[in-house]
């Protein structure tokens, strides 16, 4: 069978469902680049048969950037001391949640490095207090707590938690997060998914060291762990983290990989990553004729938005009103709109992790 004959069959294999094995998933991943379009119109049929046309949002409160970790590729790592640090209040995040309700965008994603001034406690107390003055939807972004700290976030009202596995090469991982390994995430992210959260995860494409095989891992660990929203972007290199200067331009391959998650886990919410936005002008609406379904527009207040460097370039100078505005009429032009409702995944029950 020819290249292009092994590739049509998998594009129909994938539309109508079938599973992918280990070896389909790297074919599509390797296939020449000729293929990218076919993929992506596979992926962005499935997305509107599986999900509709609408565009669901979620409003992001980056609320700390202090980090006690010390990841090689990222700019809120303990050891960048050219980073000036921040703490929103308490007020202030609650001001912030305020203000997404009021445009509109039922649900909030609290956000920070891994940061333990906010305590369980002090982020049970945010959660209530956001619950009962706004009625958001609460997803939290705080990095790895306990099992407990996590069942205690969800008694105070915490409906969703992203936790990107990052890459599923536990070498790579434990290469590129010094001190923390690969099984203690998943785990993590089991617990998580055992307590009933709809839970996300993802990975970075384009890291030094990874390969199409150790990728096709990263859409397997989603697809096995029944991660409810997959946040795939691509590695930026921080000019303040040893990754300095490894350059990764290559938005084609982290559209592909947004592609075939999509053929895999057919049903998740997958956002049009800011990464890919701050790499590609039209990045978000190339994501979202990909497979993706979701945009996080970032309502961190101006005078910390700049400090939230994890990559750069990666800041949205525009208020999270006008991108939503700006995202609107770009939208209407390939024909979806937006849904102001809170988007949940339709819930199974999970079974847990069969190998
Ligand atoms: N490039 C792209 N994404 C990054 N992240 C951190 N650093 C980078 C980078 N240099 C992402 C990670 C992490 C989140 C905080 O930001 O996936 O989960
Ligand atoms: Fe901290 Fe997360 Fe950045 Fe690692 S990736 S340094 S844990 S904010």
């Amino acid at each position: 069978m020819s290249i292009s004959d092994k590739i049509d069959n998998l594009l129909i294999k994938a539309e109508i469902g079938r599973n992918l094995t280990r070896t389909d998933i790297i074919a599509l991943l390797k296939a020449p680049g000729d293929y990218s379009t076919d993929i992506f119109d596979v992926a962005d049929r499935v997305r509107r048969q599986q999900m509709g046309n609408e565009i669901f949002l979620r409003g992001i409160i980056e609320f700390s950037n202090y980090c006690e970790r010390n990841c090689l590729y990222c700019g809120l790592r303990k050891s960048n001391s050219s980073l000036s640090r921040y703490r929103m209040t308490e007020d202030e995040i609650i001001a912030t949640a305020k203000q997404i309700k009021k445009t509109g965008v039922p649900t909030v994603v609290l956000q920070s490095g891994e940061d333990s001034f906010f305590s369980t406690d002090r982020i049970c107390r945010l959660i209530e207090q956001i619950k009962n003055e706004t009625g958001l939807v609460i997803t939290l972004s705080v990095g790895e707590r306990s099992a407990s700290d996590f069942q205690s976030f969800q008694q105070a009202g915490a409906n969703r938690y992203l936790l990107k596995h990052e890459t599923a090469s536990p070498e790579l991982y434990k290469y590129i997060r010094p001190g923390c390994h690969l099984d203690k995430r998943m785990q993590c992210l089991r617990s998580l998914k055992h307590l009933g959260f709809e839970t996300g995860t993802g990975n970075m494409v384009g890291l030094p060291g990874q390969t199409m095989e150790i990728l096709a891992d990263d859409l397997i660990f989603m697809k096995q762990l029944d991660a409810d929203m997959l946040g795939i972007g691509p590695f930026i290199a921080h000019p303040d983290t040893p990754f300095a200067g490894i350059d990764n331009d290559d938005i084609e391959l982290t559209l592909r990989v947004v592609a075939v998650a999509r053929l895999l886990t057919r049903n998740t919410n997958i956002p049009a990553t800011t990464a890919l936005a701050t790499l590609h002008p039209q990045g978000r609406l190339l994501a979202l004729q990909a497979g993706a379904n979701v945009v996080m527009p970032d309502f961190t207040p101006e005078i910390y938005k700049s400090r939230y460097d994890i990559y750069p370039g990666k800041t949205d100078t525009n208020p999270a009103e006008e991108t939503i505005e700006k995202l609107k009429s770009d939208i209407q032009s390939i024909g979806r709109t937006i849904n102001f409702s809170v988007g949940n995944r339709q819930i199974r029950p999970y079974q847990g992790i069969t190998h």
